[in-house]
């Protein structure tokens, strides 16, 4: 008889495969758990940071924000410091109460806007929500986006289904949300949004960020705010606001949120 075929290799195979089974599982599950953990101290760490011993309110406020942070995990692929910090410009924009919408273009399954969309509840002056995806995931992009850049084309596929249920989630009401589904080159020329507080642009691709801050920057009120997730991260979205910045003789200061998020604050001029 073959010994590939004898009893006891079969079984020497299938103890092998259960065990090369076993190990992957253990594997992604330790994974899951130091990505877990890293996150939980991550939302420990924002949270202290947001509390002052002086001000006991501070205790309550900074809970609020970190249970939202929360709330919107299963949602989002924005890590923690760029969703406190989405907060934090939200909750700003309304002390000062600045007039204009919430753009958000690259939206994936709604949790940075349900973040943003969830504080225009708070705020004094009327704000509406305007949701720009595809919902087909990353266009192909360009040679300036770099050489990693074509393995994520289709990556990041939202599902409107999923927005709906995150902005329900946070009792935000469905008429404030404008969701405008479509490549940004064919919805962009059908919408006028003539006041925006905040243009959060999150779309990776040098053509995508171009295209967003060609249509919206000039409707962002002074003291406004455009953040750039993507700018540390992927060159395309860094060349596309340079070059804009730099056509458009903008002098700003950008500020660094993270490795990869930056925002600026539109000049009064
Ligand atoms: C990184 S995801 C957005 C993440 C989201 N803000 C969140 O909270 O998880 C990038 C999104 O941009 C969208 N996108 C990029 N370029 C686009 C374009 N030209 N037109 C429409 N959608 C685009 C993709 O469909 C994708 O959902």
């Amino acid at each position: 008889m073959d010994a590939a075929a004898s009893p006891r290799s079969r079984w020497g195979q299938l103890l092998q495969r259960i065990r090369a089974r076993v190990s992957y599982q253990a594997s992604i599950f330790a994974a899951s758990v130091s990505f877990y953990s890293l996150y939980c101290r991550n939302l420990t760490g924002y949270y202290l940071q947001n509390v002052h011993p002086s001000h006991p309110m501070s205790f309550l406020n900074s809970f609020r924000m970190m249970r939202l942070v929360y709330r919107v995990r299963g949602y989002t692929a924005v890590f923690v410091p760029r969703l406190v910090a989405l907060y934090k410009l939200s909750e700003e924009i309304n002390q000062r109460s600045l007039p204009g919408d919430i753009v958000e273009c690259g939206v994936y399954n709604g949790g940075s806007a349900a973040i943003m969309a969830s504080l225009c509840e708070k705020s004094p002056v009327s704000r509406n929500v305007w949701l720009f995806d595809s919902f087909e995931g990353l266009p192909k992009p360009t040679d300036k986006d770099g050489a990693e850049a074509p393995a994520y084309e289709g990556w990041c596929h939202g599902d409107l289904s999923k927005v709906k249920e995150v902005l329900r989630k946070l009792r935000v009401p469905e008429s404030r949300v404008h969701i405008v589904k479509g490549w940004f080159q064919d919805t962009f020329p059908k919408v006028e949004i003539p006041k925006i507080a905040i243009l959060h642009i999150d779309a990776d691709w040098y053509e995508s960020v171009k295209l967003c801050l060609e249509k919206f920057y000039d409707s962002v009120q002074p003291g406004g705010y455009i953040v750039l997730d993507d700018y540390g991260d992927w060159e395309g979205c860094r060349i596309a606001t340079d070059e804009f910045l730099k056509r458009r003789a903008i002098d700003v200061k950008l500020i660094q949120v993270d490795y990869t998020g930056f925002y600026f604050q539109k000049p009064h001029k």
